[in-house]
């Protein structure tokens, strides 16, 4: 979509939208990379479906930054890249790791409501509807990471057992290489 008058531009992405909308590409990319530090942490402690997991969701949250990327560019704006802040990459435990994730997912899933809460407040329905997909997303993406988390829990020190669960679920990509799922 192309729009040449900065009247057209005003109509679809209403004043105040564009700076949230920027921040939140920060903050998928921020997802991305900090999944691929938790990956790699699994991946080291030689638990590879756990590994595959992660390098997985770091691919999904590449693809959530670049949905936000897409949409500013449509909408007639440009999008400002950012450098990512402070990740993490120790972790004393797999269950610190994950409910380390499932900490970032209810973040994210804040920082999205309030998106949709501003959108509101502009009467800005584009961006609304464009939303409401990061919406729906975010019950999925909270819920998986909160059942990982249990059945470490349940697993207690038997890290095979989560092993055979992630397998099992199918959700394991391998090493990083996203072009194999
Ligand atoms: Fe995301
Ligand atoms: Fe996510």
């Amino acid at each position: 979509m192309k729009f040449t008058k900065e009247s057209d531009i005003e109509m679809l992405l209403k004043d105040g939208l564009l700076e949230p909308l920027n921040r939140q590409v920060t903050n998928e990319f921020h997802a991305h990379t900090q999944y691929v530090a938790i990956a790699t942490y699994f991946d080291d402690q030689g638990l590879p479906e756990l590994a595959g997991h992660f390098y997985k969701q770091s691919e999904e949250e590449r693809a959530h930054a670049m949905k936000f990327v897409r949409y500013i560019l449509d909408a007639g704006a440009r999008p400002t890249i950012s450098g990512i802040p402070d990740i993490k990459n120790d972790f004393s435990s797999a269950s610190e790791a994950v409910k380390f994730a499932l900490d970032q997912e209810l973040k994210v899933t804040e920082q999205i409501n309030d998106l949709v809460r501003l959108a509101i407040e502009k009467s800005d329905y584009t961006t609304h509807t464009f939303l409401q997909w990061f919406v729906t997303e975010q019950v999925e993406e909270v819920s998986s990471m909160s059942n990982l988390l249990q059945i470490i829990k349940h697993a207690g020190n038997s890290l095979l057992l989560v092993e055979d669960y992630v397998r099992r679920q199918g959700g394991a990509g391998r090493g990083g290489d996203s072009s194999s799922t």
